[in-house]
């Protein structure tokens, strides 16, 4: 029998309908459950063939749990490793890469800084702040965003340089971005299940969460070949990033397809907020990735964080260009092989010299 975890933070509709939905194809072969979990052990025993993640962005105890259990060979969905890593910020820059429109982005120093952290600590910082050739860059309005966040927490839009500095000195020690608004004439919000499955969804973010205004079924929304693109800029993303279960949101304008949001390794999914046709559809393509996943030959896990971090794509098109990658690529040289470390087996070993300081952490 496999089994299937659920985490998740307050939501409802979702889990349960999941819950229900792999247990009802799984007929006795697949058990899926919320997860309960105590002090862990770090010599646990697996416990679960796959675990489905909704909440240890905000619960570090959480995270901590999840790179473990993908330690012992859970397939984890969303990566831990990869969402710990990954930033707003990055992801813009990696979509422009990939030839994905986003809005001009500036990624600003903070505000403040934690404790210990004085004026001397920040010497590679430019000051004061060039916020005239900024804001002349990314224009006005402009979006102020956290670079790794969600829920619109601590996002203004700002009209003047005046209303940007008031919203900055604001943010503490949240390191944000400065965003081109697009003035846009359509919006989309589109779940990506399994790197694949794509489902655009009409979407107005000024109405209320709730008021079940925010979501519109409407399969004709998008013209065709800018719902073509659509589709291949969210698989071409959510690939590239590696989220098996994620949003991309779009601000169109004028035909094109802006990518403005698109790191919800937990995107909302709950019945009264999505409606009832969406929320269907994502615990049905949820639950097929479950058992799409169960049914794939198990990977030894491979004891490198590289391996954990950057498992192979699901599709590898969503790369930069191949002239881009052989110009980055380097080829290491090799290292010399030191005679004395040869060992009894007749197996060479290779040593590297560590500069004396190369170990010490920098002071802040
Ligand atoms: N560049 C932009 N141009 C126009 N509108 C924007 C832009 N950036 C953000 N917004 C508006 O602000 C809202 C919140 O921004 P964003 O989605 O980036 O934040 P978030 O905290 O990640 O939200 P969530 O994860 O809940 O969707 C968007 O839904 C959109 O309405
Ligand atoms: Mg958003």
């Amino acid at each position: 029998m496999k089994r299937v975890g659920i985490l998740v933070g307050r939501e409802k509709t979702f889990p349960e309908a999941l819950i229900k939905n792999i247990n009802e194809r799984g007929n006795g072969a697949v058990l899926a459950d919320y997860i309960t979990l105590g002090g862990v052990r770090y010599d646990a025993p697996p416990r679960y063939d796959l675990v489905i993640d909704r909440i240890s962005h905000e619960v570090p105890f959480y995270r901590a749990t999840l790179k473990r259990l993908a330690l012992e060979g859970a397939i984890t969905i969303n990566n831990p490793f990869w969402w710990s890593a990954d930033d707003k910020f990055f992801n813009y820059s990696l979509a422009r890469k990939l030839g994905v429109a986003v809005p001009k982005t500036v990624l600003l120093p903070q505000k403040a800084y934690i404790k210990g952290i004085v004026g001397e600590s920040l010497r590679n910082l430019e000051f004061p702040l060039n916020w005239q050739g900024i804001v002349d860059y990314v224009g006005l309005p402009a979006f102020m965003k956290p670079f790794d966040g969600g829920g619109w927490k601590h996002v203004s839009k700002v009209n003047s340089l005046e209303e940007l500095i008031a919203e900055y000195d604001q943010t503490g020690t949240l390191c944000m971005t400065l965003q081109e608004s697009i003035d846009f004439d359509q919006f989309v919000r589109c779940y990506c299940i399994g790197q694949e499955e794509v489902m655009i969804m009409p979407y107005d973010p000024r109405k209320p969460y709730l008021s079940g205004e925010q979501y519109k079924y409407d399969p004709d929304y998008l013209a065709p070949q800018l719902k073509a693109r659509v589709m291949h800029d969210v698989r071409t993303l959510c690939s590239a990033l590696g989220y098996d279960i994620n949003t991309v949101e779009f601000a169109i304008k004028d035909g094109v397809p802006y990518a403005i949001d698109f790191m919800n390794p937990a995107p909302d999914a709950e019945l009264q907020s999505v409606g009832e046709f969406y929320h269907n559809w994502v615990t049905e393509a949820v639950t097929k990735l479950v058992f799409k996943r169960l049914a794939e030959p198990a990977e030894r896990p491979r004891y490198r964080w590289d391996a954990l971090l950057n498992p192979a794509p699901a599709r590898t098109e969503a790369v930069a260009s191949s002239t881009e990658q052989s110009q980055r690529t380097v080829v290491p040289k090799r290292i010399r092989y030191v005679p004395e470390l040869e060992s009894e087996t007749g197996e060479k070993r290779t040593t590297k010299k560590r500069p004396a300081e190369a170990s010490k952490k920098a002071a802040p």
